[in-house]
């Protein structure tokens, strides 16, 4: 019999050799952990759908980040949980707000060692959980809720974000965005663009973890799984439009969308490991179905394999220091 010529095994034989050869690396400075903060509680509140996550009061909020920032993380991006909702979200816009008062918070605790970003949208301010406002007839207004974000985004950035994510997907809210933010005397605050965003069951946790209000869904601004090009002309109109950073969400269903967007963009690519992704992860380890750290890892570097620069997950502290 003929014995193979070709041994790939060669090179998979011992640890060191694997590690010399290794394409994709995943480090600290890569992972940006989301965080929750809740207007209005004592202690923090965990979140059932995603064990280990819970909603922050302002002080654990700060006390997170700045261990998240100490385990090396690259950025850490915060989402806001009101106390009261109204048809416009105008708790979002309010410099007092618990998403901007919290921003300002955290800026001042670990000022310019890592990357702070806000999501800046509507669905966890407005009563009906869209993420802009409505219409007469109870569609979502594309163009009146530009004019809203464009007051969030100064908001934010006057309360310290250094990058801003526009998680909504109306058409033209980077341009508007980026309009606001010049003309407010916030140049140096850049946006991370939300630019293929799709309309995804893997959110199902993430709407308990903001007390999300909405009954109906997102089809309508949100893009359908079964597309591709259409991310790739989102892509387009985000860099024409001035995006910093442009973001694939979810990320592992959708690794072929950020391989395309990688491929395309001249701007550094982000992926979001979201809500649902963590949640079936953690299920199955509570089951003792699967090795979770082993889990963790491999989907973070399948991620960064399919080529995100920079990967948003709700592990990113727990991964930094294990990777340490
Ligand atoms: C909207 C927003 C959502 C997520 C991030 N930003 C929810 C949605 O679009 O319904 C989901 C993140 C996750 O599931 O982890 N502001």
């Amino acid at each position: 019999m003929a014995f193979p010529t070709q041994r790939p095994r060669r090179m998979r034989s011992t640890p060191a050799l694997r590690r010399l050869v290794a394409e994709t690396d995943l480090r600290p400075r890569h992972l940006v952990l989301p965080l929750f903060v809740r207007e209005g509680i004592a202690e923090p509140v965990p979140i059932t759908s995603m064990p280990g996550v819970v909603q922050h009061t302002r002080d654990s909020l700060r006390k997170a980040c700045a261990e998240a920032v100490a385990a090396g993380v690259g950025g850490l991006m915060l989402f806001g949980v009101p106390a009261e909702r109204d048809a416009t979200g105008s708790a979002g816009v309010d410099p007092d707000g618990v998403l901007n008062a919290a921003l300002r918070e955290v800026r001042a605790e670990v000022g310019d060692a890592a990357v702070l970003m806000a999501d800046t949208c509507l669905d966890e301010f407005t009563d009906h959980g869209h993420c802009g406002v409505l219409d007469a007839a109870g569609a979502v207004d594309n163009d009146a809720t530009l004019a809203v974000y464009a007051e969030m985004a100064v908001a934010q950035a006057a309360a310290g974000a250094h990058l801003l994510g526009p998680s909504g997907m109306m058409d033209g809210q980077v341009g508007a965005i980026r309009d606001a933010l010049d003309a407010a005397g916030h140049a140096d605050t850049g946006i991370l663009a939300y630019t293929a965003k799709y309309a995804s069951a893997f959110y199902g946790p993430f709407r308990e973890a903001v007390d999300s209000q909405l009954t109906g869904d997102r089809r309508t601004y949100q893009q359908d799984p079964a597309n591709v090009r259409e991310s790739l002309r989102e892509l387009a109109l985000d860099l024409d439009e001035g995006a910093d950073l442009v973001m694939v969400k979810p990320a592992m269903a959708y690794l072929d969308v950020l391989r395309a967007v990688a491929e395309a963009a001249d701007v550094p690519v982000a992926a979001y490991q979201v809500s649902g992704e963590y949640a079936m992860v953690e299920a199955a380890a509570a089951n003792g179905w699967i090795d979770r750290e082993r889990a963790i890892t491999e989907t973070l570097t399948a991620i960064r394999r399919a080529g995100a620069d920079v990967v948003l997950t709700y592990w990113a502290t727990e991964t930094a220091l294990r990777l340490d």
